[in-house]
């Protein structure tokens, strides 16, 4: 089969999150299977960008509105990641240093799936599917149904939306409507939800499948999705759960070249302690005690805002007997408090507010524990790189996080869970960490080595959305 997967973000060459890492995962393991997997995406100025060699494969001009703009669409060209990358190049739109976070996203990216709706329409033959993933490709199943440039040659290509995250959703004024590309307007309500352009309802709607990144997501959005769920509910026969996996590749503890030592399953008590070793140095630690660690994004959803009276009341009511380190960016004045935190909590907590790739990686293979209290957790990758890194993770009991990590308590656990985003249940769960690791020993090292041999691969998951694409033929 021939996929296209379009998508904003895409590691290694441009990724602010867990949807990065699937764009550059899903394709590779798919092309394994022996399917043509191609990636659409923005070209940003990224390193990866001047680091590598490209061939211009088609240029075009197109429009948003009353906006003209000429787009490239370049080709990496050595097949490095293991499938076909395209980015498309639209000058003063894309070309910038950020994925998202400007005045004019919308214009962005609605250029962006209006240029790669063009370049498609343009090709002598049909791919068999294309992919989108999330709002920031969600008006493509509209356009090639219902946009008049594009109908004819694509109204007939399967489409299929995988939402990662439904919190966002990518809203747009009706009075910004004439941006988009002409269409059929008595189809305006395939754009429509609560009175404006919803494009990760309209995807929701015109895709001809929907899939969550978890089971347990897409039963949750049917109750609650950022005011979606009513769609979700009503949209419940084309969709389906289908679990990410991970790039077993990228992340080995085994050939990991961002982490201090490398390990196995059986040399798992001694890889850890070397990493841990370097982690606690560099972050001024005691590397005797549990090391405690989060990672991801400072927001609400993540329970972030929780951390700090969290971490504090932990070392209170454990008596300093666990250590704290939280990597991560996001809210500006939660970034401020993890800061400052670093002062008053000296010796026993340190924070580095920022994104970094290698520290994440030896994060992984060096703490002892991964905190996720998330609020809402669609899937979620962090847990399962701590399981593959032999790094309990700490979890609440939500989305893909109740769909990957077992309790402890139960038959063959591999984790900690607890069920609300609260300071009590946090500080609670550190309490069974420290027992864990100060006085089950055994249990401990069972679990250590256990969780380092569950298969979160692609293999499986790759294979089911080769299933869901042959099932629209
Ligand atoms: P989300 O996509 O909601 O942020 P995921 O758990 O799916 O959450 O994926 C998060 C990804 O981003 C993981 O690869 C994680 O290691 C990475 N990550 C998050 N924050 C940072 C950071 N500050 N520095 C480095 N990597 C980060
Ligand atoms: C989103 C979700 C996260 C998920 C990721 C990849 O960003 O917040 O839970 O793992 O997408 O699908």
């Amino acid at each position: 089969m021939e996929i296209i997967h379009i998508a904003a973000e895409c590691y290694p060459v441009a990724k602010a999150g867990g949807l990065g890492d699937v764009v550059g995962a899903l394709p590779k393991y798919q092309a394994e299977l022996g399917h043509v997997a191609k990636v659409v995406m923005p070209m940003y100025r990224t390193k990866f960008l001047y680091a590598n060699d490209w061939e211009l494969v088609h240029e075009g001009d197109q429009r948003i509105g009353p906006y003209a703009f000429h787009y490239s669409i370049i080709k990496e060209k050595t097949n490095k990641l293991g499938f076909d990358l395209y980015l498309i190049d639209i000058n003063g739109l894309l070309d910038r240093e950020k994925i998202y976070g400007y005045e004019d996203d919308t214009e962005r990216f609605l250029a962006f799936q209006v240029a790669a709706c063009d370049w498609m329409s343009k090709w002598q033959h049909s791919p068999d599917v294309i992919h989108c993933h999330d709002h920031h490709t969600g008006l493509i199943p509209f356009m090639v149904k219902y946009c008049f440039e594009f109908r004819q040659k694509l109204a007939d290509v399967p489409t299929v939306l995988t939402v990662h995250n439904a919190q966002y959703q990518g809203w747009i004024g009706w009075d910004k409507y004439y941006l988009l590309p002409p269409f059929d307007s008595w189809k305006w309500g395939m754009l429509d939800w609560a009175d404006s352009i919803n494009p990760l309802a309209s995807a929701v709607k015109c895709a001809w499948k929907v899939t969550t990144v978890s089971h347990s997501y897409l039963d949750e959005l049917k109750e609650e999705a950022n005011g979606l769920q009513d769609l979700f509910q009503y949209e419940v026969g084309k969709s389906s759960g289908i679990l990410n996996g991970i790039d077993n590749q990228v992340w080995d503890p085994l050939t990991d070249t961002m982490i201090a030592k490398n390990y196995d399953k059986e040399l798992v008590a001694k890889g850890k302690k070397k990493n841990k070793k370097e982690l606690a140095g560099q972050f001024g630690l005691d590397p005797e005690k549990p090391l405690i660690a989060f990672i991801g994004r400072l927001v609400g959803e993540k329970a972030a805002d929780l951390l700090p009276e969290a971490i504090a009341q932990s070392i209170y009511q454990h008596h300093g007997n666990a250590n704290f380190l939280v990597l991560g960016s996001g809210d500006p004045n939660l970034e401020d408090k993890l800061d400052q935190m670093k002062h008053q909590f000296g010796g026993y907590y340190n924070s580095y507010i920022g994104y970094s790739e290698p520290l994440s990686h030896l994060i992984y293979a060096g703490s002892d524990f991964l905190l996720m209290p998330s609020r809402v957790e669609p899937c979620g990758l962090n847990q399962m790189y701590a399981l593959r890194y032999g790094t309990v993770p700490m979890v609440r009991n939500v989305g893909g996080l109740r769909d990957t990590v077992t309790d402890m308590g139960d038959w063959q656990g591999v984790g900690i869970r607890f069920d609300q985003a609260s300071v009590e249940d946090i500080t609670y769960s550190v309490g069974r960490a420290i027992d864990l690791y100060n006085n089950k020993q055994e249990l401990y090292n069972w679990m250590r080595s256990h969780m380092m041999t569950i298969d979160h691969s692609w293999d499986s998951s790759a294979q089911q959305y080769i299933d869901l694409y042959k099932s629209l033929k």
